[in-house]
């Protein structure tokens, strides 16, 4: 299902569609943070997502340089350089992209001044300097020289105040572009306005890195559904054993904490009612593993996935919902023998003609490889970035655009 016009309303910072690109040279920020396999690009989803700016700024008669990061390089890294990345984005885009062996200096500028409208040319891996993550003017101020103005489509790097997602903002007409303003629309349109009942189903291994995320949904949802790892601290937390599974005896508080908010306000919790539980939680604890009930897993076993009846009861959920945010798996998805409940949770959102959205990371990862990115309302491109807007936080590479 789309999302309702009215939540555009919601986005009130300045857009590429405000700007008057024509003849302009324009320093694009993306996030082309893509994992790479053998020297190419093994996944190029956050490459396509920003295709919608890069091709509406060179149809408006712009030249484009693109600047992003790839991966945490101390220092120069060849191992980290963007040229597997210019090269399928010119696959995608079909024309020439061409990669400046820099990303600032007297070369980069003059390759800048250079470019008439419609060029594409890439910058090199902005992190090759440490100044990037320093956020340091003087370098934000380089990076300017030569464009006339600004824009952030790194969705998934909205998180960071760097240099070229931040301090660059200070010297350049800074908008927002596509991929920008449709994330902030998508995840935020769910917390401020969601079509109720509104479910969330949160998982993932470790309840202490969702712990703010549950904090900010709790007074919003209807329906709160807690699987993966992070189950298995509020499973200890009502007095089951969980075996040898993944869980944090020191997070047990806080987890009951959050159980009492959703069942003290009439909100209804879901954990795992059955698990699967096995020797081991990889490949080999496969041939091992059964599905039991909560309050019978062996001592001698890890939980690794969610069982059918919990399913079925994620299923009455979800068809019931006008709107889903789901972010971390419910099992140990990389696992093909445990991926059964996170797979199942993709495919029943995917039906469900409920508005569906799906934080990045992870889940994202799991909706890709099940072929169901396209029948959702939204899939985000940031995992720390949407996790961070969800806890209700200021993204820094936001609020250094204006507003319209
Ligand atoms: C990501 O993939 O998380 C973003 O590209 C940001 O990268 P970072 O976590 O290394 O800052
Ligand atoms: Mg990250």
């Amino acid at each position: 299902m789309p999302l309702a016009a009215s939540t555009a309303a919601l986005f009130h910072k300045r857009t590429i569609r405000d700007a008057d690109v024509r003849g302009k040279r324009a320093l694009v920020r993306v996030d082309f943070n893509v994992p790479l396999e053998n020297a190419s690009v093994a996944d190029d989803t956050r490459i396509r997502a920003a295709l919608p700016t890069v091709r509406a700024l060179l149809k408006g008669g712009a030249a484009v340089g693109l600047v992003s990061h790839l991966g945490r390089p101390k220092g120069r890294d060849p191992k980290l350089s963007l040229a597997p990345v210019a090269k399928r984005l010119a696959g995608l885009i079909g024309q020439p992209v061409a990669l400046l062996d820099e990303y600032v200096g007297p070369e980069v500028e003059r390759a800048v001044r250079a470019m008439n409208p419609g060029d594409l040319v890439m910058l090199e891996n902005v992190r090759f300097h440490p100044e990037e993550e320093k956020n340091d003017p003087a370098f934000a101020k380089q990076l300017a020289a030569g464009f006339d103005l600004y824009v952030n489509d790194a969705f998934g790097t909205a998180h960071r105040a760097h240099a070229s997602t931040e301090g660059v903002a200070r010297f350049l007409p800074a908008y927002a572009g596509l991929l920008l303003e449709k994330e902030l629309v998508a995840l935020g349109g769910i917390l401020d306005q969601p079509k109720r009942p509104f479910l969330a189903i949160i998982g993932g291994a470790k309840v202490s890195t969702k712990m703010d995320v549950l904090r900010s949904l709790v007074p919003r949802v209807d329906t709160l559904a807690i699987g993966g790892g992070m189950a298995n601290t509020f499973l200890l937390a009502m007095g089951r054993e969980v075996g040898r599974s993944l869980a944090e005896p020191d997070k047990e508080t806080e987890a009951r904490l959050v159980t009492d908010e959703v069942e003290g306000n009439g909100k209804e919790l879901l954990l795992p009612v059955d698990v699967v539980a096995a020797p081991s939680a990889d490949a080999d604890g496969a041939s091992g593993a059964a599905t039991y009930d909560v309050d019978e897993v062996p001592s001698h076993l890890a939980i690794v996935d969610v069982g059918p009846r919990t399913i079925d009861r994620y299923a009455r959920v979800i068809g019931n919902a006008k709107t889903i945010f789901w972010n971390g798996p419910l099992g140990v998805f990389e696992v093909p023998a445990f991926a059964n409940g996170t797979r199942r949770v993709a495919e029943l959102m995917a039906s469900s003609g409920a508005t569906t959205v799906v934080g990045g990371g992870e889940s994202a990862q799991a909706v890709e490889e099940a072929g169901l990115a396209d029948k959702m309302t939204h899939v985000s491109t940031g995992g720390g970035a949407s996790l961070e807007l969800i806890e209700g936080k200021t993204l820094p590479g936001v609020a250094a655009i204006p507003d319209r």
